[in-house]
């Protein structure tokens, strides 16, 4: 944990002096984990059966002051140890030391200003996923937060209600960091949604689904590109935990927070799932599925009734992954409850997509040993894309791969016209900001550059790609 005089020292140094003290050399190193704080052991750690772990919901954030229209937090990047097989403790990176980090809870029309001070020896950024956010405050890879110091990141929650999340972008160190645990929810509410009387309070959870490769002492093992290896699968930290639910509805805001694994999530009683919102937000309408398909970066609004199940039930969420049936997590049915909540046949109104005036190619490709976004792998310095702002534009996604990546854009929502000519999933009907593409596949979104000007990424969200160059720049201009 990091420890209060740490943090305060962090903060002193952070507020008295001009910190440089870090070499061009290692500007770009992942940050390592620290030596191990634990006694070690010969024998391999189990992890424990499942359902055998509590879910553990992130805790809420509360903010360090407000004024009247604006909220303040304070995060702290460090070291930290997390439990995953229980006893023993796991080194990782962390927002003010918990695994996941904390979850932020942002309106509407307020503005959240996030001072982040980072107390790792190489830089981090973060970003505030799925926000639209000025250019100078959206965690971008080449405007890092210095070992050693602070920074200030400023929201302007100028967007609809959605499940978003932050998590770090240093250049070429977010897929390691992200690994180790750099990653939380940022949870956007609005009177509109407040009204809908949708699941609340308790009845509201988020989920982050990811994956790990443990060794035999418990730590995390980063290797790039390592899908076979990262065979443990998290729900909040935990390794397929249970929870324990009224008969009654949930809302989960499901992220895949994982760096390659798609889910594809589905109930082991075969009822479906109801999507209500999706990336940016609530969908027009509840998308009723069996299964919800997920890359990383996604998230999905579902809601589930437990209402018609009896106390006693068990319900598995599992996932198609990896052609094999993984549980994730389990639901157990142990209390009657009253249920005042619903969910409407009418969510939200979206804005209309517009007319586009431009089309392009983006295609995603393996070259060689590199990731390539239109042959090209990225370099910061250089704007691959300019887009004259209140532009309406179509791209069209292509994978020429044999292997599956996904489209995320910062700044802007976007939606999906269609995947190899035929409509996508109900589940991708509202604003997005990820969208999967999957090799061979050809997938046409539009977005509206009406926001933010400035420069921008846009990458493949499996970020052991993104990290080893699947990214590019796009700059907005009047
Ligand atoms: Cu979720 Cu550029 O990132
Ligand atoms: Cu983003
Ligand atoms: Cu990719």
């Amino acid at each position: 944990m990091l420890t209060r005089r740490a943090a305060a020292k962090a903060g002193a140094l952070a507020g008295g002096l001009v910190l440089s003290g870090w070499a061009p050399g290692r500007a770009f190193a992942a940050a390592a984990p620290g030596p191990p704080t634990r006694r070690r052991s010969a024998e391999p750690r189990a992890l424990p059966p499942p359902f055998t772990v509590p879910l553990a919901v992130p805790v809420d954030l509360a903010p360090s002051r407000s004024t009247a229209d604006t909220d303040h937090y304070r995060l702290s990047v460090g070291r930290s140890t997390t439990e995953i097989v229980p006893g023993v403790a796991t080194p990782v990176l962390t927002y003010n030391g918990t695994f996941p980090g904390p979850t932020l809870r942002a309106r509407t029309g307020r503005r959240t200003v996030v001072t982040t001070t980072n107390l790792l020896d190489g830089p981090v950024s973060m970003h505030l996923h799925g926000g639209q956010v000025s250019a100078d405050n959206d965690g971008q890879p080449m405007d890092p937060v210095q070992p050693w110091s602070t920074r200030g990141y400023t929201y302007e929650n100028t967007q609809a209600a959605a499940t978003l999340w932050y998590h770090d972008h240093a250049h070429m160190a977010e897929a390691e960091n992200v690994y180790r645990g750099m990653a939380g929810f940022y949870l956007l509410e609005d009177d509109g949604e407040r009204e809908l009387g949708l699941p609340t309070g308790e009845f509201d959870v988020p989920l982050m689904i990811r994956d790990v490769h443990l060794d035999d002492n418990a730590e995390l093992v980063y290797i790039h590109d390592d899908f076979a290896g990262r065979s443990t699968h998290l729900v909040n930290g935990g390794p397929q935990p249970y929870f324990e639910v009224a008969a009654r509805r949930y809302r989960f805001r499901v992220l895949n927070g994982a760096n390659l694994c798609f889910y594809t999530l589905h109930l082991s009683t075969g009822d479906d799932l109801v999507q209500i919102g999706s990336d940016r937000g609530l969908l027009a309408a509840p998308a009723p599925q069996k299964s919800i398909m997920l890359s990383p970066g996604e998230r999905a609004d579902v809601v589930v009734d437990f209402g018609r199940y009896p106390v006693g039930t068990r319900v598995v969420l599992r996932s198609a992954s990896r052609n094999a049936t993984l549980d994730l997590m389990a639901f157990d049915v142990t209390a009657e409850a009253c249920d005042p909540s619903r969910v409407p046949a009418s969510l939200a109104t979206l804005p209309p997509p517009g007319a586009a005036s431009v089309t392009r190619d983006m295609v995603f490709e393996k070259t060689g040993d590199t990731w390539t976004i239109n042959g090209r792998t990225y370099d910061p310095m250089r704007v691959d894309t300019e887009i004259t702002w209140g532009s309406t534009e179509i791209w069209r996604v292509v994978n020429k791969d044999h292997v599956a990546h996904n489209m995320h854009l910062h700044l802007v929502h976007f939606r999906v016209l269609d995947r190899n000519g035929r409509p996508p999933d109900p589940g991708e009907s509202g604003l997005k900001d990820t969208v999967r593409v999957m090799p061979g596949e050809t997938v046409r979104i539009q977005a509206t550059f009406d926001t933010w000007t400035g420069r921008y990424p846009y990458h493949c969200h499996l970020l052991d790609h993104s990290a080893m160059g699947m990214m590019a720049t796009m700059e907005i201009t009047r």
